[in-house]
């Protein structure tokens, strides 16, 4: 077991929402102690649904101040870092699948001056993202295939994130494990211990009907 002592962040993500009383919605996981809201934004070719834009992250950014974490899974990503980011995005997350040159796409975000993430599927080999991992703070083990929240996690992605927290390690590198679909108290507690600590929960969070408490359960 890897022992994992970096802080955690839990981050519902409003994919899960009633987007009809969004603020609502959002008020309910900051007061129940959410670190992180987590922004899915899908462009229907990347991913099959078409989801949130910039305007969704601007409303958001106007309620509150809370950390919020946008997970780009679109192609040509690099086309929107701007409207992101004035829109008042904390964190771009951007997929490796959608990048071929993601050292630089990643170094774009960096430069100006918000943290960024690279974000792997199901069937991307983890060694996908180990030369970038100098220019990045974040690697997001996608748990289940993006798409559609409320899927089965996939065990199989706890392998890849013990080798990727023990390249870390190794490399001393400052870079966050964060995992992405199917997490619910007894699956983060299997990535915590494979090297995660920032966990996004969608209907695990928002199909509760107390929230702070779905929000306590997925903390060590
Ligand atoms: C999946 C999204 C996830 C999704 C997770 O494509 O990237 O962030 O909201 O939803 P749950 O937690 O319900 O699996
Ligand atoms: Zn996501």
């Amino acid at each position: 077991m890897t022992h994992n002592s970096k802080p955690t962040y839990i981050a519902p993500s409003i994919l899960a929402a009633d987007i009809g009383r969004l603020s609502h919605e959002v008020d309910s996981v900051v007061k129940g102690g959410a670190d992180w809201l987590h922004v899915d934004v899908m462009d229907g070719t990347f991913v099959p649904p078409i989801t949130f834009g910039a305007n969704v992250v601007h409303s958001l950014r106007k309620q509150t101040s809370t950390f919020l974490d946008v997970h780009l899974m679109i192609v040509e990503p690099e086309r929107h870092f701007d409207s992101f980011k004035d829109a008042g995005a904390d964190r771009i997350i951007i997929h490796q699948e959608t990048c071929p040159h993601l050292h630089r796409s990643l170094s774009a975000i960096r430069t100006l001056g918000i943290k960024n993430g690279v974000a792997i599927n199901p069937g991307t080999p983890v060694e996908a993202v180990y030369d970038v991992l100098e220019v990045c703070d974040l690697v997001l083990i996608m748990t289940v295939n993006p798409g559609w929240g409320g899927q089965p996690f996939i065990p199989a992605c706890l392998g890849k994130i013990r080798q990727l927290q023990s390249r870390i390690q190794s490399a001393a590198a400052d870079v966050i494990i964060e995992v992405d679909g199917g997490i619910n108290a007894e699956t983060a507690l299997e990535c915590r211990q494979a090297g995660a600590s920032a966990f996004v929960a969608g209907s695990y969070v928002f199909g509760a009907s107390d929230r702070a408490e779905a929000i306590r359960r997925l903390r060590p």
